[in-house]
């Protein structure tokens, strides 16, 4: 049987009949923008995580920016962010006018640490953005330390816990991303910042409405950047599955390892402190294309996220200057997603680790 590499579909095929009676139910109600469900979801993601403020946007990259316009940033400002993540991470800074400087990462858990954050710190450094990448938690209490603003990007951690609390909650603004696939994923997109400061919530609050409190004046060059109300009324159906969920992935990730697959391959490790929900389930490699071609001749997903880190992509040229992140590289050019999701079994694993076996890798 042909292994996906993330089933979105079995863990929400259960949920089908509630989802239609939500469905129906939002569109007999008929408010479509900021409505209830939206202010519901709102405050039970805000339960979630424990944390006082969360705040619907369109989605996570948009999290990213109002973030980090909330925190005041804007031209003439610096912020961290690592080269070893999805592209949108580091995308949100010159959106804001300010500056990408661009740390390296842990290739063993995929993180920052405080030691590559502080190594990036410049004059004008006003944020770091901590990507949670793959469900793993990067050391949120160790940066802050630093004494810099930090921003979770925490669009691929819904459930992981990290030292002292929840990914999303640690820092100074989480952001998430409700991305199909992600670990509390939409039925489109949507995205969320979570906050326990009063006043960064009040500013993402006018921030997605245009700038505007009251629809009349409007005080700041905002966005429309809001939760849509369907999803957030699908979003309502699966949030108290998501412990369970991520309970699935955490034991796919034990799968894996009682298969034997940490003899072929390099596993992610958990960052100091954190009990990932993996996303993703990222192994290293130094011949990644070869097993890669192997599982997918055994018609088992496979994919190797960020073979360009983003300080190389095109776009980030202008701000990639002398970066030397050999964490970042060696994780790119090593690294594959394989299988992962909250349903998968233990046969699936063997069938997984026995294609990786086959590749003859060493
Ligand atoms: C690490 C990371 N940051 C940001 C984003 C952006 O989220 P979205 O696609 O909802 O804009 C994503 C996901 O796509 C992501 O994986």
């Amino acid at each position: 049987m042909p292994i996906p590499l993330f089933d979105i579909r079995t863990p929400l095929a259960p949920l089908r009949d509630a989802m239609h009676e939500k469905l129906t139910a939002t569109f007999d109600a008929g408010a479509f923008i900021l409505g209830p469900e939206v202010a519901a979801f709102e405050r039970e993601f805000a339960e979630y995580l424990g944390t006082p403020h969360a705040i619907g946007v369109a989605n996570g990259t948009d999290a990213l920016v109002l973030a980090l316009r909330a925190l005041g940033i804007g031209p003439g400002d610096d912020v961290v962010v690592p080269s070893f993540t999805f592209y949108a991470s580091a995308e949100a800074i010159p959106l804001t006018g300010a500056r990408p400087v661009f740390c390296d990462v842990d290739p063993e858990t995929f993180c920052v640490t405080a030691d590559t954050v502080e190594a990036a710190l410049t004059p004008q450094t006003r944020a770091v953005i901590a990507v949670h990448l793959f469900g793993n938690v990067a050391p949120v209490a160790d940066i802050l330390r630093l004494g810099v603003p930090v921003v979770e990007d925490a669009a691929q951690a819904a459930g992981s816990r990290g030292r002292g609390g929840r990914a999303g909650a640690l820092g100074t603004v989480g952001c998430f991303s409700f991305f199909p696939s992600k670990n509390l994923g939409g039925f489109g997109d949507g995205g969320l910042i979570a906050t326990a400061d009063d006043e960064i919530a009040e500013r993402v609050r006018m921030l997605r409405f245009h700038g505007s409190r009251d629809k009349q004046s409007f005080e700041l060059v905002g966005h429309n950047s809001r939760l849509d109300e369907l999803q957030a009324a699908l979003l309502r159906v699966e949030l108290p599955h998501l412990e369970t969920w991520c309970d699935g992935r955490r034991a796919a990730a034990r799968h894996y390892a009682d298969a034997g697959l940490g003899e072929l391959v390099s596993l992610p490790v958990a960052a100091d402190g954190a009990d990932p929900a993996w996303n993703l389930y990222v192994v290293r490699h130094e011949r990644a294309d070869a097993l890669g071609a192997a599982l997918q001749a055994a018609d088992i997903g496979q994919k190797a996220y960020y073979r360009v880190p983003a300080h190389r992509q095109p776009a980030m040229l202008p701000w990639a200057a002398p970066a030397d992140l050999p964490g970042t590289e060696e994780a790119a050019r090593t690294h594959l997603a394989i299988p992962m999701s909250p349903v998968l079994t233990p046969e699936q694993a063997g069938q997984v680790v026995a294609a990786a076996r086959d590749a003859g890798l060493d």
